[in-house]
């Protein structure tokens, strides 16, 4: 175990208090959102190019198939604007709407919002590459942040790109919270596209989450393992299993880690080590599934009105454009 007293940064800091204070709680619960040190980066590229992770695939189609319409919606026929991107990650889906806004003759500026420096700065370098004309501003920071920063001009052309279903990783209350947020920036002709995960047979949904190479299982436990490396902690990663659920009803599928035996977990600074019972459950994820009720009822509550929908061929995923319905503030 880590040296109590050595000095440790404020980002590990708060990634030891939400840690504690999961682990105190009943039932058990860490946040998703620390599933992405560099090891859990990667692991979530090789789930994306996974055969039985379909999301990606599902936007990625709607993104290179339907990409005039998405531009059409998002632009209105603008030839200058600016499109943000929430979590740009590789960039990969928006890199096709952005090659044919330029194929088109369009002038677009592309602002990336990511808290990672290193994933902009890879991005940057991928896109000099690939797209050299574009012009490209990266935002590192929190998204609200971000957005105040680069939407200073309120004459021009702007949208906001929030893909991958990112969504589903927040709770009802706390995805309204989100799309307010963004709604607040946007004026008349701003435009917000979510992208978000479909209901769809639950077999295909449980597959997505537990996929037969193993990589969403090494994805959770490195939840376990980082908070080991980072926190100085002695998880027998071992003794967890990875346990997804789906429940069709709700349209919530739901990771767990579940404990195979009665142990303790010693962590320093927590002031017990923290027991286990067998077969109790350390909840990780939520990744929500949506029907088009839920999609309204987001909506609703965060003051934004559907302008455009983009679905893949088997109507697995569907890319939600927004404005804002009081846009006059
Ligand atoms: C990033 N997010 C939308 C993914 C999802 O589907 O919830 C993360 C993920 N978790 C397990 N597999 C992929």
């Amino acid at each position: 175990m880590k040296d109590i007293l050595e000095p440790i940064s404020a980002a590990t800091k708060e990634f030891r208090a939400h840690v504690l204070a999961g682990l105190a709680g009943t039932p058990k619960k860490i946040s998703s959102r620390y599933f992405y040190d560099a090891a859990g980066d990667k692991l979530f590229q090789r789930i994306m190019a996974s055969e039985d992770y379909y999301v990606t695939r599902a936007e990625d189609e709607i993104l290179r198939d339907q990409t005039d319409a998405v531009l059409a919606a998002l632009f209105n026929g603008h030839q200058r604007f600016s499109l943000f991107e929430l979590g740009a990650g590789d960039g990969a889906k928006t890199k096709h709407v952005l090659r044919r806004a330029l194929e088109q003759g369009r002038d677009p500026v592309y602002h990336p919002i990511d808290i990672s420096r290193h994933v902009l700065d890879q991005l940057g370098q991928a896109l000099k590459k690939e797209l050299p004309t574009l012009r490209y501003q990266a935002e590192q920071g929190e998204y609200f942040e971000a957005i105040e920063r680069g939407f200073s001009d309120p004459s021009e052309a702007k949208a906001v790109l929030f893909l991958g279903s990112n969504i589903g990783n927040l709770d009802r209350a706390r995805a309204i919270d989100l799309l307010k947020g963004v709604a607040r920036y946007l004026g008349p002709n701003d435009r917000f596209l979510v992208g978000f995960d479909r209901k769809k047979d639950p077999a295909t949904i449980l597959r997505a989450y537990n996929d037969s190479e193993g990589h969403t299982r090494e994805f959770n436990l490195n939840l376990l393992h980082r908070i080991n490396r980072e926190l100085g902690a002695d998880f027998n990663v071992e003794q967890f299993i990875h346990t997804p659920v789906y429940d069709p009803s709700s349209g919530r599928a739901l990771s767990y880690l579940v404990s195979t035996c009665d142990q303790d977990v010693h962590i320093p600074g927590a002031e017990a080590p923290v027991h286990f019972n067998a077969w109790e459950a350390l909840h990780t994820e939520i990744s929500q599934k949506y029907d088009n009720a839920m999609i309204e009822d987001l909506a609703t509550h965060s003051g934004l009105r559907i302008t455009a929908q983009f679905t893949d061929g088997k109507g697995y995923f569907t890319d939600v454009v927004f404005a804002r319905t009081d846009p006059e503030r």
